[in-house]
């Protein structure tokens, strides 16, 4: 059996890294057998809202209630603090049609409880391990899903718009991967959003040396749902958005 597959997504803000990874959660929960992971690692939040999903906690509530009680000497022991924070954990995952949901919260805050950070990364990673792939919608860059989330994953998924400034970011993300052995990850590809012709794409492509998992297009489904407030796990298949997310989603169904 393959073990868990973590992918993560990261890129400029604002570039489409929720959409894209809803679209790929959809994707990937309709495709029976599988057990999703949701991680929302980025601060701003939603993707929760982008899935239609309620979050009750967030690995940031946990670990302030628990540094709460370090601080008022209630909890020392560290195999009471596994317990709970394993107890907690599970209970902040939220649970939906073909996938699970975590939400990380805010970074921490200063002063160093990187006895807790640890644990939780630990924790984190048990957690995953029971699912086949999980999904993390980072932030800007692989730093904060290494310090935050996860010590490795094995996908990245750079999203970037058609602008110059979304795909220099891009090349940044990349070039930091490809430093950092931690990360580990063994493939990495470039999503480009909202892009309006195929010379985009190609231009964009000649000029980088990321392999370009696919493009979505600047979408008109996308954009009504982002006006309704509607979850993106509706969008139709036979849209564009919904096409060729698909075919992006289908890279990570093997
Ligand atoms: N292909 C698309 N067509 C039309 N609108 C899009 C498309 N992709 C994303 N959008 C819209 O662009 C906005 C930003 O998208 P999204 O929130 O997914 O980006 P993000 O990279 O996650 O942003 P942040 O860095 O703030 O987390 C949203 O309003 C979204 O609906
Ligand atoms: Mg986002």
């Amino acid at each position: 059996m393959r073990g868990t597959e973590t992918i993560a997504l990261c890129g400029k803000g604002g570039v489409g890294k929720t959409s894209i990874c809803s679209l790929m959660v959809k994707h990937l929960a309709e495709a029976k057998g599988r057990k999703i992971l949701a991680i929302d690692a980025d601060p701003a939040s939603g993707l929760a809202a982008s899935l239609g999903v309620g979050v009750k906690k967030s690995v940031d509530d946990i670990r302030k209630d628990l540094i709460g009680k370090i601080k008022k000497g209630e909890e020392t022991d560290l195999t009471e603090m596994l317990h709970m924070l394993d107890y907690e954990l599970f209970d902040a995952l939220s649970e939906s049609e073909g996938f699970a949901l975590l939400s990380i919260g805010r970074p921490e805050d200063e002063g160093c409880f990187c006895r807790v950070n640890s644990l939780l990364k630990d924790i984190i990673h048990d957690l995953a391990g029971g699912f086949d792939c999980v999904l993390i919608d980072g932030e800007a860059g692989i730093e904060q899903i290494n310090r935050r989330v996860m010590k490795s994953v094995d996908h990245l998924i750079i999203v970037s718009d058609t602008s110059a400034k979304g795909v220099s970011v891009a090349r940044t993300i990349a070039a930091v991967a490809r430093e950092n052995q931690a990360v580990g990850c063994r493939t990495m590809g470039l999503v480009l959003n909202r892009v309006r012709s195929e010379d985009e794409v190609r231009s964009i492509a000649s000029n980088i040396d990321i392999e370009i998992y696919g493009y979505i297009p600047e979408d008109e489904v996308i954009r009504q749902y982002d006006f309704q407030g509607r979850p993106l796990l509706t969008v139709p298949d036979g849209s564009a958005a919904g096409r060729l997310s698909a075919d992006i989603a289908k890279r990570f169904m093997k």
